[in-house]
């Protein structure tokens, strides 16, 4: 069984994004754990990382089949769950709106800006009702050691930064990208939510490590227009960077990391707790 491929409870879970399809080097276990909400958007890997043991999870599946507004978050995030995972490390990629935060800039994501629609985003839709506690949506502690880890390895980065999540799957128009950034908007994505909330819903605390790929609609410097082919060109051409600031974050997790109670952890207790199937 997966306890049997790492050492130690699995209490860190990573969620790649685009372009992140793979983890670990060297020995891992793949889980395809069946959840009360169906599959999961990939099978989880199980490996060890920074000398600790992680799942990992690829958001739009292994090749990168599910558009942003298909995924399920809710399958994903109680798959994790339920393995024991208390610490997300979620990775993005994103439009950078705001001069500050420019293609090759990493941000470590601390407000949001939710404007998704038709997505399942509770775990509390029904019977039981649990309003979250939603102003800080990311965990302080997580943020510490991705920012940490982000100094250490002396890449460009900003410590803060509000992310506007758009429905998608098509980019931004010009006046929309302008009108985010007039909302205070820094950064621009399809898919953070409601992947953080339904982890804080279950009592896990996630960091947003997000890479900027682009300018957009291109309002900046002249920069050209987003495409989703500049997307995964930069993607790619980072990768090796995203998995080393992944590794020190992970590493500079705090040892007795249990996340947040934002809603009641017998709450949280008993959807995780749901039957499988049933
Ligand atoms: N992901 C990467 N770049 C993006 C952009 N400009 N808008 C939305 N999601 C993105």
């Amino acid at each position: 069984d997966h306890q049997s491929a790492v050492s130690g409870k699995i209490a860190i879970g990573v969620i790649g994004g685009s372009g992140l399809y793979s983890l670990f080097d060297g020995d891992a276990v793949e889980v395809d754990p069946e959840t009360p909400f169906g599959a999961t958007s990939s099978p989880i890997t199980i490996g060890t990382m920074a000398g600790r043991p992680v799942a990992f999870l690829t958001r739009h599946g292994r090749e990168h089949s599910l558009a942003p507004h298909r995924i399920n978050h809710r399958a994903n995030v109680w798959a994790l769950g339920s393995l024991g995972v208390t610490a997300i490390l979620s990775s993005s990629a994103v439009g950078g709106l705001h001069p500050d935060y420019g293609p090759g800039t990493f941000v470590v994501t601390d407000q949001l800006i939710d404007r998704t629609w038709g997505r399942a985003d509770t775990f509390f839709d029904g019977g039981e009702i649990q309003h979250l506690g939603f102003a800080d949506p990311f965990d302080p502690r997580l943020r510490q050691a991705a920012i940490a880890a982000l100094a250490d390895l002396g890449v460009p980065a900003r410590p803060t930064g509000t992310c506007v999540v758009i429905q998608g799957p098509r980019f931004s128009t010009r006046a929309e990208s302008r009108w985010y950034r007039s909302a205070g908007g820094h950064t621009v994505n399809m898919t953070m939510t409601p992947e953080v909330p339904l982890a804080a819903e279950l009592g896990i605390g996630t960091v947003n490590v997000s890479y900027v790929t682009d300018a957009d609609a291109g309002l900046e410097n002249d920069d050209e227009a987003v495409s989703q082919e500049i997307v995964m060109e930069r993607l790619a051409a980072a990768n090796r960077t995203i998995v080393a600031v992944i590794e020190s974050t992970i590493a500079r997790v705090p040892d007795d990391f249990v996340g947040r109670e934002l809603v009641p952890r017998e709450a949280s207790a008993r959807v995780l707790a749901m039957p499988v199937g049933a």
